[in-house]
């Protein structure tokens, strides 16, 4: 059995303290009773250790949304896998779409920093998907299996069961448009039989892999009903308590159906 897991990738929003505490508190209170949820709330590094101390004791855990292979130097602006371990994040998001994109980080990198994010102890929320001229050409698994390939080169199974994979077709990716809840499953069942492959079949059946793009309260619930879908990473949708515990009920439901 996995247990759904619902991020919250706030991104470049709620960096200051008050913002993001006011959003914490509305969302413990709220979130009390979920038991069969992993929470992770993803805030920008400027409120990690706010994040961290106001959901202490509580069923929250805090994520970061990005790190560097090295664990200390001199690199400029970066923040190391350590840093973020001490610090008390659970885990941290790797590869997501606008890294890939916007800061030009090739599965080379991503490679690298899951390596470290690993030996740091931190639990590694790995981004893959395809982009919508790709999907549109017929290439999404092609795309999916190289990116796959190349993302967790040289991972050991019991590496790769401390993962997950956040499967994000980047044209649904804060559009509105939201993948069919059978376009999401197909992919996630490739992506369960690429590990089989590579890792064999108990890998394959303990790894979670959740969805992520344009999740919201009102298609959760029919997405994270899919057997291969062990919960969504929330971009857009997570920045409200009340839309972000609705996908959270939905993910618990999803659990009991
Ligand atoms: P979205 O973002 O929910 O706003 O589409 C998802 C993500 O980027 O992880």
């Amino acid at each position: 059995m996995r247990n759904p897991i619902i991020g919250g990738n706030w991104k470049m929003n709620k960096g200051t303290p008050s913002e993001a505490i006011e959003m914490l508190e509305e969302l413990i209170s709220l979130v009390k009773k979920i038991d069969s949820v992993d929470i992770v709330i993803v805030p920008p590094f400027t409120v990690l250790f706010s994040a961290i101390q106001t959901v202490k004791n509580t069923n929250i855990m805090v994520g970061a949304q990005n790190m560097y292979y090295e664990e200390k130097g001199a690199f400029t602006g970066e923040v190391s896998p350590v840093f973020l371990k001490e610090l008390g994040c659970k885990y941290v998001i790797l590869g997501h779409s606008e890294r890939r994109d916007i800061f030009n980080e090739s599965d080379d990198l991503i490679n690298k920093k899951l390596k470290k994010a690993l030996k740091a102890g931190l639990n590694p929320i790995v981004c893959i998907g395809e982009h919508l001229e790709e999907r549109e050409t017929g290439r999404t698994k092609d795309v999916i299996e190289n990116q796959f390939k190349l993302t967790f080169k040289d991972l050991k199974s019991e590496e790769l069961d401390r993962v997950t994979i956040a499967y994000e077709p980047i044209w649904a990716i804060g559009t509105g448009k939201t993948a069919t809840p059978e376009q999401a499953e197909e992919i996630h069942i490739f992506i369960r039989e690429l590990i089989a492959t590579i890792y064999g079949k108990n890998t394959a059946e303990t790894v979670r892999i959740q969805y992520g793009g344009s999740i919201k309260p009102t298609n959760a619930k029919e997405i994270f009903k899919k057997e291969n879908i062990d919960g969504g990473l929330v971009g857009g949708a997570s920045l409200q308590s009340k839309s972000l515990y609705e996908i959270i009920k939905a993910a618990e439901e999803s659990v009991n159906q």
